[in-house]
Order: structure tokens, then sequence, then C-alpha cells
């Protein structure tokens, strides 16, 4: 059940402090992916939930990418790379948001998302939401509708739900 897979995964993240920057902790997702048993679990109870749903997944870079090319083909359904600047070919879409210090740029194609295609927009964490908002308006910006965001951990604290209002947002974990 649910509550027996988000006990393994818990115990398949490594938490590593201090790292990219003093003051951060870390989520290290690649014991996680490395466990093929629990990464399959993962990814069978993402496409179960979202299934017939969602047209396609957006999967936002880096890890984003990892779970969400494993769930689009669960699902039978395509994957969209939601980027940082600079690393799509044109015609993109960008939509830049703020950060604690500075800001940060995301990028999709032009043409991924026909109008009224319903995606499902998926990363690893949902720390303060800012991340997750841009990719939900880059998918709304060509016509079509975010299913929800889904992410394997949500740092509860950071209070990312409050950057996604109306929007539902589904975590295996909460810590
Ligand atoms: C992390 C994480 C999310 C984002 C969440 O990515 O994978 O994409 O931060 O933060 P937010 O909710 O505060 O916006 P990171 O910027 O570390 O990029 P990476 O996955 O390419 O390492």
């Amino acid at each position: 059940d649910r509550s027996a897979l988000a006990a393994r995964v818990h115990g398949l993240l490594r938490d590593v402090p201090d790292f990219p920057q003093p003051g951060v902790l870390f989520k290290d997702f690649s014991p996680l992916l490395a466990d093929a048993d629990a990464f399959s679990a993962l990814v069978a109870d993402v496409a179960a939930h979202w299934d017939g749903r969602v047209d396609l997944v957006a999967g936002i870079e880096a890890r984003g990418f990892v779970l969400g090319a494993a769930v689009a083909h669960a699902l039978g359904r395509g994957f969209v790379p939601v980027r940082k600047a600079g690393k799509l070919p044109p015609p993109v879409r960008s939509v830049s948001y703020d950060l604690e210090y500075g800001s940060a740029t995301l990028e999709v194609a032009t043409t991924a998302f026909a109008a009224g295609d319903r995606v499902l927009v998926l990363d690893d964490v949902l720390a303060t939401g800012g991340t997750a908002a841009a990719a939900c308006e880059l998918v709304e910006r060509g016509g079509a509708r975010v299913t929800a965001v889904e992410v394997v951990l949500e740092l509860g604290f950071l209070r990312g739900r409050d950057a996604l209002p109306g929007r539902e947002v589904r975590a295996l974990l909460t810590s």
C-alpha cells in the first residue's frame, strides 16, 4: 500500500547537509533510482493514480526528467522536458521566477502542448513551489491544462502549496 511505499522510499532518500551550499539539506534521490523494485513501485503508484486523466507528462529538470519519463512510459503517454534557460532550442516559452537570492528561468518548447492537453507536472521535490508554479504557467501559456503537480517529497515547512493556489498537489512524502 501507499504508506508502505512511502516508508520504503523514505528509507532510500539520503540527506546530505550543507550541499550544494552551507545551510541547505540536499535530498539525494540516487539510491531510490538505483533500487529497481522501489523505483518501479513508485512509478507504478504515480501512473495508476493518474491513468486516464493525463495526455502528457511534463518533467522538471533534472530529477523530474528521470521520474517523469518513467511515469510517461508507464502511462503510455508522451514526455515533455521543462528545462532551465538556454538548454532547449528555439522556439521556446520562458517564465522567470524569484529565488531567495536572485531569479531563475524555466523554458519549454512552444510546440510541446496543444490547447486542451491535460498535463501532469512532475518533479522530485516541492520546496518553495516557485519551480512548480513556473512550470504550470508554461503549460497554461499554450492553452493546455495542468491536471496536477506530483512530487515525491514535499518540504511542508516551506509552504510550496501556497505558491500553487487552486492546484491539486500530490506528494508521496511530506517532511
Ligand atoms: C530542485 C528540485 C525542484 C526545485 C524545487 O531543483 O528538484 O525542481 O529545486 O524548489 P522550489 O520548490 O523552491 O522551487 P534544483 O534547482 O536543485 O535543480 P536540479 O534538479 O537540476 O538539481
